[in-house]
């Protein structure tokens, strides 16, 4: 199921985030952000394990995704989907632009991102050091 991240997931969040990005916990307070109105973190979980993340910030007309993260041995189970599905549908009925940063090698994010309806808008050169990234959005119309 998915559901919001609470104080006992942030252990396992932390854990699954290293994976993604090895500074993760060293750049990440995800204490403060349970704290924090405007960043969520949605998780997937199963039987008490952590499976996938995503974290997001939420403004009143904007979301931008940070990070979406999903554990190797569960991925192509509609986990990430099943994530998306929850942010869409629980977001602020005013939001009309949702933002994204993506490698612009990674194959399987940008295939999930377009899926959900969003397109490359922008290269940001260099943007990950030693790669570009794509700048995705998707604008909701209302
Ligand atoms: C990207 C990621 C989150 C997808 O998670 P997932 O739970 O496997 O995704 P889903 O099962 O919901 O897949 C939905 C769609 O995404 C795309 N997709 C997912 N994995 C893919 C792959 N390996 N190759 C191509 N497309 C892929 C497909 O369009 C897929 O739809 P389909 O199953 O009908 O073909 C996961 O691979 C992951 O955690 N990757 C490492 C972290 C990462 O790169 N995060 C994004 C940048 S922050």
């Amino acid at each position: 199921m998915v559901r919001s991240m609470q104080l006992e997931d942030i252990e396992q969040v932390y854990r699954l985030g290293n994976l993604l990005n090895k500074n993760f916990s060293k750049t990440m307070n995800l204490a403060q952000i349970l704290e924090d109105s405007f960043t969520r973190v949605l998780v997937y979980e199963k039987n008490g394990k952590i499976l996938g993340f995503i974290m997001y910030t939420e403004l009143e007309e904007s979301i931008d995704i940070l990070n979406i993260y999903v554990k190797e041995e569960y991925r192509h189970q509609k986990i990430a989907s099943n994530l998306l599905d929850m942010m869409f549908s629980t977001m602020k009925d005013t939001v009309k632009l949702m933002t994204l940063e993506v490698r612009k090698d990674n194959k399987s994010a940008i295939s999930l991102y377009q899926k959900f309806g969003f397109e490359i808008v922008h290269v940001r050169r260099k943007y990950y050091g030693d790669m570009d990234a794509y700048l995705m959005g998707r604008r909701l119309e209302k």
